[in-house]
């Protein structure tokens, strides 16, 4: 089995650092998740996207889940601006693209839009009320989108420097390291035991683990990223064997999007060159918006076409009568004998000062996220 072929065909590049900015005056300012998409459509991580979506792209994308070509696209990348920016504007111009005062990128007008938001909201979150933090956050954007291909002409400072791995980068590390099979972890929270237990059962018949924390924006109770990073440093040092693992960040937004955003999960971890990604149960859900196996369902449909292979996990639990990680495929025990993980469980233990048990997170896990949250804390 080779490395899984991009989305679409071929890994997208769009970083030029070369490229004059000087002579263009238009100007967009980026958000923080406008930033982290230009980056990732410039790498090729969105492959086969060369740019934020046009109007044809994303009501196809809204309507069908597919890019206007007809491939499989579930999560519309946009660049929303307000109207005073947009009267400024027009089709075929180029703008450059900023953050905090610095050219990161140039965008070609293709489309400038109106899109209906509570459209795409049903669509995409199948939700419309703003509780929900993906719809709240779709709600709280600027109200025109710009589409059109763009330009990164200046990299992203890197949080996280050695663990900020382009497409292109994995890739060549797979291929140096030798593995055929490569299963995609997404997260966005620290590694617990059932998803300790799932990994291990996916490396058990697989090359390799990406583990692959998603470290963009995401809601303000999440553990946030550099606290994270350092509890997976001590999980993968003390728990897994060291040839067997590559860690490297998302550096995308979390959009809580669920069954469509397990969709984009998957298509992202294809074209940083896995061939197999896990989707477990409440797959990139929130509160309870989406069914525990609604995203699981949802990718099954697009199986085949996705071009990598699902693996879909159970709810796993620690079982007391088996003193082990199990699912209920496993496990002949009654669910009183069952510690039920998640990660917003987690958190909130550490929120109240409680010490999750050892059957929960490992302890070296919950020490390192106990430090980190109270050195936040006290800055
Ligand atoms: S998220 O990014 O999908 O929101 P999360 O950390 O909650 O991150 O989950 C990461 C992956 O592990 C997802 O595929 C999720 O479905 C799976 N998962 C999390 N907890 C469990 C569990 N107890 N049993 C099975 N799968 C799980």
């Amino acid at each position: 089995m080779e490395l899984s072929i991009p989305h679409g065909g071929k890994l997208i590049d769009r970083i030029d650092v070369s490229k004059k900015t000087d002579q263009i005056e238009a100007e967009i300012e980026l958000d923080s998740i406008a930033l982290s998409d230009l980056e990732l459509i410039a790498n090729g991580a969105y492959s086969p996207l060369t740019g934020f979506l046009g109007e044809k792209d994303y009501q196809s994308v809204i309507t069908n889940t597919r890019l206007e070509n007809g491939l499989l696209w579930s999560i519309p990348i946009t660049l929303p601006i307000d109207a005073l920016t947009a009267e400024k504007l027009t089709i075929g111009q180029e703008v450059k693209l900023t953050f905090n005062q610095s050219i990161y990128g140039v965008i070609t007008i293709s489309d400038i839009y109106q899109p209906d938001k509570r459209l795409e909201a049903l669509s995409v979150y199948r939700a419309e009320d703003t509780s929900h933090p993906g719809v709240r956050k779709l709600f709280d954007r600027p109200s025109i989108y710009v589409g059109g291909s763009i330009i990164l002409v200046k990299r992203l400072e890197k949080a996280f420097l050695s663990f900020h791995l382009d497409p292109k980068e994995t890739r060549n590390t797979f291929k140096q390291v030798g593995w055929k099979t490569i299963v995609g972890f997404q997260t966005r929270n620290p590694v617990h035991r059932a998803h300790e237990y799932i990994q291990k059962v996916a490396l058990e018949t697989v090359d390799g683990l990406f583990l692959n924390p998603l470290i963009g924006e995401t809601k303000a109770d999440d553990i946030p990223a550099d606290v994270r990073m350092e509890s997976y440093h001590v999980l993968l040092e003390k728990y897994y064997p060291k040839n067997r693992v590559l860690l490297a960040v998302f550096p995308a937004a979390m959009r809580y999007a669920g069954p469509k955003e397990a969709i984009f999960h998957a298509i992202v971890r294809k074209n940083y060159g896995c061939t197999h990604f896990i989707v477990g149960r409440d797959h990139a859900g929130v509160g309870d918006y989406y069914g525990t196996y609604e995203a699981q369902e949802l990718i099954s449909q697009y199986e085949d076409e996705l071009g990598l292979n699902i693996l879909k996990f159970e709810n796993s639990f620690y079982c007391k009568a088996c003193e082990n990680m199990a699912t209920a495929k496993t496990c002949a025990h009654h669910s009183d004998d069952h510690l039920i993980l998640s990660g917003t469980k987690v958190r909130n233990m550490l929120r109240n000062g409680e010490h999750p048990p050892k059957e929960f997170s490992r302890p070296e896990v919950i020490e390192t996220l106990i430090a980190g949250m109270n050195e936040k804390i006290k800055c």
